[in-house]
């Protein structure tokens, strides 16, 4: 991991779960690393754990604050987007409001802004990843905004590393993780990410580390562009 040493790196949503553990690891392959999210606390929170990463508010959407963080920071070596950005409705396409339906999206207009703000920083052998899901190529029942947004990702991917080459551009793709996300299932979270895990081939969920050392993968292979790498214990197989 020598190839971060001095590299710039900055984590849009790094303040829990997948980004958060992006930006450890690449803080321990060297990087400087600026990671951002909406949530004051969460900032603040982060901030003390983790003293050599530069932590700020921000969110995924505010275009001027983007500019502003990249200016910032100078020659940015490489972009992660792990922000949720958005409010998903899971349930089946035919219960869901055109709004509901369109909110999801919301996470996908924030990876646009992101790149778009972060490209003319980005240095010639510079990269972005993206954070996709596994419901892109997998949907169950009442996935269907999640799955359509992971395929805009995804697809997004494909067109932006064939425009922007030499700069990089890549996706991961997680499985179910445990993380912040299932929070909302309170004190029965364990114990339904225990059930979930028993369908997958692994027989567990992951952890958002197993889903940061793709991502680094993704900064260091210096041949790795349009890809789309699945860090999801053989769900997509299953
Ligand atoms: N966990 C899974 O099972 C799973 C599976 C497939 C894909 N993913 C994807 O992985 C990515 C990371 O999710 P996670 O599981 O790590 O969830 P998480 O622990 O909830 O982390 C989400 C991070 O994004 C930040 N964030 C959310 N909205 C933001 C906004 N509008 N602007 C800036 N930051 C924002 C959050 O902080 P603030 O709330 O402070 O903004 C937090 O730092 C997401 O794109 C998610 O869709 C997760």
């Amino acid at each position: 991991m020598a190839q971060l040493a001095n590299k710039n790196v900055i984590v849009i949503g790094g303040t829990s779960g997948i980004g958060l553990a992006a930006a450890q690891q690449a803080q321990a392959a060297g990087a400087q690393v600026f990671a951002v999210s909406r949530t004051a606390e969460k900032v603040t929170a982060a901030r003390e754990n983790n003293p050599g990463i530069t932590f700020d508010t921000l969110d995924t959407h505010d275009v001027d604050g983007l500019q502003a963080l990249f200016q910032r920071v100078g020659k940015v070596d490489h972009i992660i987007a792990a922000a949720t950005g958005s409010t998903r409705t899971l349930k089946p396409f035919m219960e869901q409001t055109e709004d509901q339906f369109m909110a999801a999206f919301n996470k996908f207009w924030g990876y646009c802004r992101v790149a778009r703000q972060g490209v003319p920083n980005l240095t010639k052998n510079g990269s972005i990843t993206l954070i996709s899901g596994v419901p892109a190529r997998k949907c169950g029942p009442g996935m269907a905004a999640v799955s359509c947004v992971g395929s805009a990702v995804e697809g997004l991917v494909r067109a932006l590393a064939a425009e922007l080459a030499p700069i990089r551009v890549n996706a991961v793709a997680p499985g179910i993780i445990d993380t912040a996300m299932f929070d909302r299932f309170g004190e029965n979270k364990t114990a339904m990410l225990d059930n979930m895990g028993k369908n997958i081939p692994l027989g567990r969920v992951g952890r958002a580390d197993e889903v940061a050392s793709a991502i680094l993968l993704t900064l260091t292979n210096d041949y790795m562009t349009g890809t789309t790498l699945d860090v999801d214990g053989g769900q997509l197989v299953s």
